[in-house]
């Protein structure tokens, strides 16, 4: 009897140490890195706190504008279009212009506004020029189509200055700069969208329709990439910003155009959210072959292909890609699978659908679909036609006339006025800009610890369930 109380009392103490030895271990596996701590083999950033008194720009609207008076900065190989397609929108007054390079300025007061017999707009130049742009107060909305760096402070300190912001893609290059758009949104209550305008190409707009009427059953994976050859760009970007960006960031940089269009099918932050990513990259060898050329440098910390996999809370997948160095077609993949329907646009645009998805007389008679295959050509164009998102249907002619990457950016640049004019919920909010763009330090600290899973932040601090599935405000 005593022996086995002694056994019972040397059985315990053994699993209490077991147990306190087991614990030590979790803390001592928690290592920190900067701004991140590495818990059970997955990589944890901080996340800050929402401070008292900002509040959720979750479905954020204010009153109707009903003439939107912009100020653009950045006028070097994006900026101009930008321009020049808000002046074929009613309802708009292009009220001041910002480049650091004069000429730059004055080519589009001369070439757009001038031809199209509109005023010229007030003129800002040199670094510190867009401050004053900004503290105007005749501008509501102020249009960022500088270099990735300038993005956030000029983001920033429009909306302390009581202005909406529409800024390039991708909208933040750190996960700081991703925290400072939503605080300072949250806290100004000014809108801060991203253009991520591959979310309006045609193709992705009818797919997302499409997936919103169920057609491709349960959406369970997407995969989204930016693979497009810079080679004929890199001499163009001012001050070849973008080469020294890639050339001191591992990771995918430039993860928006891939991205964006997959969120917007899959709910993220309306119902569903991402959760973790793992990211690999591939060693550099044209881009440090570039880089040497052009900076005469050797190192360069943009590996050629980057390839990164994300799952959802739902436990839904996405894969997504970036190479701008290697000789390939450009592609966005852009597909989504479903539990009974698929969609497809590089390199071949096609569906593959179940019959019964379609309405009755749909299909000609006697003709049926192959569900291992593509839907047949002149189907495809009839759902082209037939399912094209209801956002499109009354600017699509226009759009394809005004032009932007084939229409998509008029489209953006349409909605994001109309949703002004009429005091509605812009289609990309601040959150999903955070979300989008970082990727980018996300993905490089993935790499950087051989392919690590992510916790990957929630923007909206729990919020991201509140509304339930992506919509277009009407
Ligand atoms: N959505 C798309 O399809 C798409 C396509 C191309 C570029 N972009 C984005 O557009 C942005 C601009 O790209 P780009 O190709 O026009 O680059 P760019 O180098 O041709 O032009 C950048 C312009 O910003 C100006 N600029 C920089 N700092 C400034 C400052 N402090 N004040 C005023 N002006 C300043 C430069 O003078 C230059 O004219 C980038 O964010 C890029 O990612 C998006």
């Amino acid at each position: 009897m005593k022996n086995n109380i002694l056994k019972l009392i040397l059985g315990l103490i053994l699993m209490a140490m077991v147990t306190a030895c087991g614990e030590k271990k979790t803390t001592e596996t928690e290592v920190r890195k900067g701004n991140y701590r590495i818990v059970d083999n997955t990589i944890v950033f901080d996340e800050p706190q929402r401070i008292e008194g900002q509040k959720s720009v979750l479905q954020f609207t204010v009153d109707p504008i009903e003439n939107v008076r912009i100020g653009f900065i950045g006028l070097g190989m994006r900026g101009p279009d930008a321009v020049d397609r808000m002046t074929y929108i009613d309802g708009v007054t292009v009220v001041a212009l910002c480049d650091i390079e004069p000429d730059r300025v004055e080519a589009v007061q001369t070439n757009i506004l001038e031809k199209k017999g509109l005023p010229r707009a007030a003129a800002y130049t040199g670094r510190e020029g867009w401050k004053e742009l900004v503290a105007r107060d005749d501008i509501d909305l102020v249009y960022i189509c500088t270099d990735w760096k300038t993005h956030v402070p000029m983001a920033v300190e429009s909306m302390r200055q009581g202005k909406h912001v529409a800024v390039e893609v991708p909208a933040a290059t750190s996960l700081e700069e991703c925290w400072q758009l939503v605080d300072v949104a949250e806290q100004t209550q000014r809108h801060c969208m991203m253009l991520e305008n591959c979310c309006y190409d045609f193709f992705e707009l009818t797919a997302l329709n499409m997936a919103q009427q169920g057609l491709f059953g349960e959406l369970i994976h997407g995969e989204g990439a930016y693979i497009h050859n810079l080679e004929p760009f890199w001499h163009e970007y001012y001050e070849n910003w973008r080469l020294e960006f890639n050339q001191n960031h591992s990771g995918d940089v430039y993860p928006t155009h891939g991205l964006g269009p997959l969120c917007q099918a899959f709910n993220i932050h309306r119902g569903d959210r991402m959760k973790t990513l793992v990211s690999m990259g591939t060693p550099s060898y044209n881009g440090k072959k570039i880089a040497k050329e052009m900076m005469n440098v050797d190192d360069f910390a943009n590996g050629d292909m980057t390839t990164t996999m994300i799952q959802t809370e739902k436990g839904k997948t996405m894969l997504i890609e970036h190479d701008v160095y290697t000789y390939r077609p450009y592609n966005r993949l852009y597909q989504l699978t479903g539990t009974e329907g698929f969609a497809n646009k590089y390199p071949t645009e096609g569906f593959t659908l179940l019959e019964e998805k379609l309405p009755a007389g749909f299909l000609p008679e006697g003709q049926h679909l192959n569900p291992h295959a593509f839907v047949p050509a002149e189907v495809r164009d009839k759902i082209m036609k037939e399912y094209l998102h209801p956002i499109a249907v009354e600017i699509e002619e226009k759009a394809k006339e005004v032009g932007g990457h084939g229409g998509m950016d008029f489209v953006m640049d349409y909605r994001l006025i109309y949703c002004l004019h009429n005091g509605l919920p812009l289609d990309q909010d601040v959150y999903d800009a955070a979300e989008w763009s970082c990727l980018g330090e996300l993905t490089a600290a993935s790499i950087a610890n051989g392919g690590m899973p992510v916790q990957m932040p929630d923007f909206t601090r729990g919020d991201w369930n509140k509304v339930q599935g992506y919509r277009h405000a009407k």
